[in-house]
């Protein structure tokens, strides 16, 4: 990086990449921003949608303008249209569902966590192997081109060692929602927590340390954890979450050489700062902050690199899935955050 610059997003645009026809299961408030992002941002096709129910997946489908609709996932696996699947069930089904799209010979891109646990990860990255298809967990904000900026800050040696990371994401959501349901795994880890979990392993890899204190939500689940994490280096990682109320949801980067703070929301399509701690220089960087609207950059990876004969994305390898899933395990065994179907 030059003092005057930031270095630039190295993200592909949608006419980089193949066309791919893709399959979407379920159809709730994630698959329904992931849809309108793949036709309002890239030429990818939405070949076939599968829901539960027959006259629900006719519903959303014509919403989202799939060619076509299917009343269950065995229907859209046997529909050769579609190349690839993207999983946005709740929680507890992506193990299962992923296992039975890699199963089909059919390529998958998972809804994050991709699974309730780092064991069921492995069980699905194993299986995606053997099947030679490509698997990834859909961690959108590792595929947003701020992301790339930063990656390359920090591959370069710019920041410096990096010894301090600060991450939350917390939010408040009405009794009804899913994140509050037992039966539903909710909680704030699975949901929330998987993004300060997944920037600090990101930037530091697998601490030798965790200590982490919970408080749980009156319908039961884990409603707010806090995480303190130890790395050999001397490194540590602050991190919090939270279904109860909203945190400031910022993420900071201290190396010994500068600092990245990114805007609030960090885990979303935004701006940060850069202070090069040296010269004291301050750079911005700017990107349209489009909330999950941003969600085309991951399916424009995934495009990439099954048009390259790959089985994985460097950008979220299945190694990193899982042993992010290891630090919450642990994280989730310290507070007593067991799920009901575990
Ligand atoms: N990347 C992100 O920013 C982001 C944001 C929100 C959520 N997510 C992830 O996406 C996943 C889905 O979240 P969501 O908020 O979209 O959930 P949601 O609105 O409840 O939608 C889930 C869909 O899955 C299907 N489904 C299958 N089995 C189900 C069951 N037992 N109970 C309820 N629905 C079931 C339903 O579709 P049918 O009725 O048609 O079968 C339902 O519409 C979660 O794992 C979450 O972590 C990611």
């Amino acid at each position: 990086m030059s003092q005057l610059s930031l270095p630039t997003s190295r993200r592909p645009g949608p006419d980089d990449v193949p066309q791919l026809g893709w399959g979407i299961l379920g159809t709730g408030w994630i698959a329904e921003r992931f849809c309108t992002a793949l036709r309002a941002s890239t030429t990818q096709r939405i070949a076939a949608v599968a829901s539960r129910s027959q006259q629900r997946a006719e519903e959303f489908g014509a919403a989202m303008g799939a060619e076509r609709s299917h009343g269950s996932l065995d229907a859209m696996l046997a529909d050769p249209a579609v190349d690839v699947v993207y999983v946005a069930t709740p929680h507890p089904n992506h193990h299962a569902d992923a296992l039975r799209v890699v199963a089909a010979g059919k390529h998958v891109l998972v809804e994050k966590p991709m699974a309730l646990n780092a064991q069921q990860a492995r069980e699905v990255a194993a299986a995606a192997q053997a099947a030679g298809v490509f698997c990834a967990e859909a961690l959108w904000t590792l595929f947003l081109p701020k992301f790339d900026v930063v990656r390359q800050l920090v591959t370069s040696g710019d920041l410096g060692e990096i010894l301090g990371v600060q991450a939350d994401q917390g939010e408040w959501f009405d009794a009804g929602h899913r994140i509050l349901d037992p039966e539903l795994a909710g909680g704030a880890m699975l949901d929330l927590g998987t993004y300060p979990v997944m920037f600090a392993t990101w930037l530091l890899g697998q601490p030798d340390e965790v200590r982490a204190v919970g408080a749980r939500a009156s319908s039961g689940v884990m409603g707010s954890v806090s995480m303190s994490l130890r790395y050999p280096s001397g490194a540590q990682a602050a991190l919090q979450t939270s279904c109860l109320v909203e945190l400031p949801n910022v993420g900071c980067i201290s190396g010994t050489r500068g600092m990245v703070q990114f805007d609030r929301k960090f885990y979303q399509p935004g701006g940060f700062t850069y202070l090069d701690r040296a010269s004291g220089t301050t750079l911005r960087y700017d990107e349209e902050a489009i909330e999950h609207a941003g969600l085309f950059h991951e399916a424009l990876e995934v495009a990439r690199c099954i048009g390259e004969g790959r089985t994985q994305t460097p950008l979220r390898p299945l190694g990193d899935t899982i042993s992010y899933l290891d630090v919450m395990d642990e994280v989730r065994d310290q507070v007593g955050d067991r799920f009901v179907m575990e």
